[in-house]
């Protein structure tokens, strides 16, 4: 199974998909970008990846696949503007992946509008790995129309020093060298959202991992 269905069944089985939710793209060697189509659901792209995977090239015109006639994601703006700054900078990343995870959401709808200095913070306070998984942090935006050049512009400038970026009321992106090293940072963000949101919903967030800790962790990052 290739990297993408992996990752595809993968947001499906953990809940952070519904309906057509969720994308995912990856830079291949060969300089096209693998992505998913517009409107599918992430179940079945790995039963039906000649429907649901296209490649198309640095400007977005489809170079192949989507064998239904469909077109790219609706997100396409952000996964290209991303791929295309990782690329010009130099940078080892080559996959990025959209989903709506519930805990963040919820998290973020408790704790209203936050930067991601302070989204960073807390959610490296909660858990030990979280500065090994995503050293950089999240950025967060305003809430925004998906699919719109503002989210896509946005989410490329947060790529530039974040690992991730939040989307109030919508969901996480991130990326990564590999799509499961970018699923693995949804997974750490998710959990360490979770364990938050648990702590603010009984008696509140009474212990915070010491910074010197998270650092330590941050720096044995690869
Ligand atoms: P697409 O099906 O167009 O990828 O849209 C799903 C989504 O999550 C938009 O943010
Ligand atoms: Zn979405």
């Amino acid at each position: 199974m290739s990297q993408a269905a992996y990752v595809c069944d993968e947001l499906y089985r953990r809940g952070w998909t519904e309906a057509i939710g969720g994308n995912v793209s990856l830079r291949m060697e060969c300089g096209g970008t693998l992505v998913t189509v517009s409107g599918c659901r992430i179940a079945d792209v790995s039963s039906d990846p000649q429907r649901c995977l296209g490649v198309v090239d640095s400007q977005g015109e489809v170079v192949s696949g989507f064998a239904g006639g469909g077109c790219p994601t609706s997100e396409l703006g952000s996964h290209l503007t991303t791929l295309n700054m990782l690329e010009a900078d130099g940078r080892c990343e080559r996959a990025m992946l959209h989903c709506h995870p519930p805990a963040i959401l919820a998290l973020g709808v408790t704790l209203g509008e936050m930067t991601g200095e302070a989204l960073t913070e807390l959610l490296w306070s909660m858990h030990t790995e979280c500065g090994l998984i995503f050293p950089r942090g999240v950025g967060a935006l305003g809430a925004m129309v998906p699919g719109s050049e503002e989210l896509g512009a946005k989410t490329a400038e947060q790529f530039k020093t974040r690992d991730l970026v939040f989307w109030p009321h919508h969901g996480l992106a991130a990326i990564g060298k590999t799509l499961v090293e970018a699923y693995d940072r949804i997974d750490m963000a998710e959990k360490a959202a979770g364990i938050a949101l648990a702590a603010l919903q009984a008696s509140g967030i009474n212990s915070k991992l010491p910074e010197a800790i998270v650092n330590a962790t941050r720096a044995m990052a690869k």
